[in-house]
């Protein structure tokens, strides 16, 4: 198990030497290194058994620092940057050629994002060089929310964990680009796609599911639990699996429990915000009961509920 603290100078020591050490955000909590050193970097491939094919988001202290790294000089991308950065966006620019290819999986962009959690700032501060930062999970399987998330599934591979409590949002960054001269979402997340368009009107979803995916993290099995999880009408799914121990996963107040069937929800209030908070760490614990199955039903296809059931459709297949 990894050391779990809020020491950063000990983990921007950590970082300068090579190491691996899990940094909270505000969506989920990354596996960071120092994305200038190639062999820092490979050990991130090898801790979360990575394929070398899905690249890294590079983790900057703040809009000034791009120009190293990063062309934004898109005029709508540099909107975006300063209307919701530091925040759970992830901008893809043309890549520097200081930018290892390794970090980029070759690729000739770069994803880069400024996390909005105040002790990952600060850690940022202390270091002359950006983390690259997949999040902190082995995978394919969820994102962890929470330091002990990390420390379960990690806490061998890690040197340190920078304990920055739950995280605010709960799902990844929301990924955005342009092709042909359009601005494109390639992966729905914590900004909501209604926000990108009040700043640069009418996006392009390109959410790649093909097995050559833009954005690999976008493979149709990514963000899944172990345990076998249905999306679809639950009295339905209810009905088809009477016989399985079943976990049902609702959205607003809870039904009593009935044998063979116990439920829990995502948010009481059907707040979709709360919802997104608690997407991962109730699969995580549904993950490691005693149930036989997952069930659940697709929630409203709006704001945060968009990202939500992507989540939940890569989990179910
Ligand atoms: O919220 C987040 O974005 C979290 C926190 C830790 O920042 N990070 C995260 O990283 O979710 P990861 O590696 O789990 O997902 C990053 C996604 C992957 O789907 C990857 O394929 C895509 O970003 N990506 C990274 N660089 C890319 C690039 N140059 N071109 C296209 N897609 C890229
Ligand atoms: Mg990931």
């Amino acid at each position: 198990m990894a050391i779990i603290g809020k020491d950063i100078e000990k983990a921007a020591q950590l970082l300068k030497d090579g190491k691996l050490v899990a940094i909270p955000t505000e969506t989920v909590y990354g596996l960071a290194a120092n994305a200038l050193n190639n062999e820092a970097v490979l050990n991130i491939f090898e801790a979360k058994n990575r394929p070398f094919f899905d690249p890294l988001i590079l983790h900057l202290a703040g809009i000034n620092k791009i120009k190293e790294y990063a062309d934004l000089s898109d005029e709508r991308l540099l909107k975006l940057a300063k209307t919701f950065w530091p925040g759970p966006l992830t901008l893809l620019l043309p890549k520097f050629k200081v930018v290892p290819d390794i970090v980029t999986s070759g690729l000739a962009n770069v994803a880069v994002r400024i996390p909005n959690h105040p002790l990952t700032l600060s850690l940022l501060q202390l270091i002359d060089f950006p983390l690259a930062a997949p999040s902190a999970n082995p995978f394919g399987y969820i994102s962890p929310t929470s330091p002990e998330h990390v420390n379960k599934q990690l806490g061998n591979k890690v040197d340190y964990i920078v304990d920055g409590g739950k995280c605010d949002v709960g799902i990844e960054s929301t990924i955005v680009g342009v092709e042909e001269g359009e601005i494109c979402v390639y992966r729905l997340g914590g900004l909501e796609m209604e926000e990108i368009e009040k700043v640069v009107g009418k996006v392009n979803l390109k959410l790649n599911l093909s097995s050559n995916p833009k954005a690999p993290g976008q493979l149709k099995n990514h963000y899944a639990p172990r345990k076998k999880l249905l999306l679809g009408n639950l009295n339905k799914l209810i009905e088809e699996n009477s016989a399985l121990k079943k976990a049902a996963i609702v959205f607003g107040n809870c039904p009593p429990n009935k044998q063979n069937l116990n439920y829990f929800t995502l948010s009481e209030s059907k707040n979709l915000k709360e919802a997104a908070l608690n997407l991962f760490s109730i699969l995580r614990e549904l993950d490691e009961s005693d149930c036989e199955l997952i069930i659940t039903e697709p929630l409203p296809e709006e704001g945060l509920g968009k990202a939500i059931n992507d989540r939940l459709k890569r989990a179910s297949s």
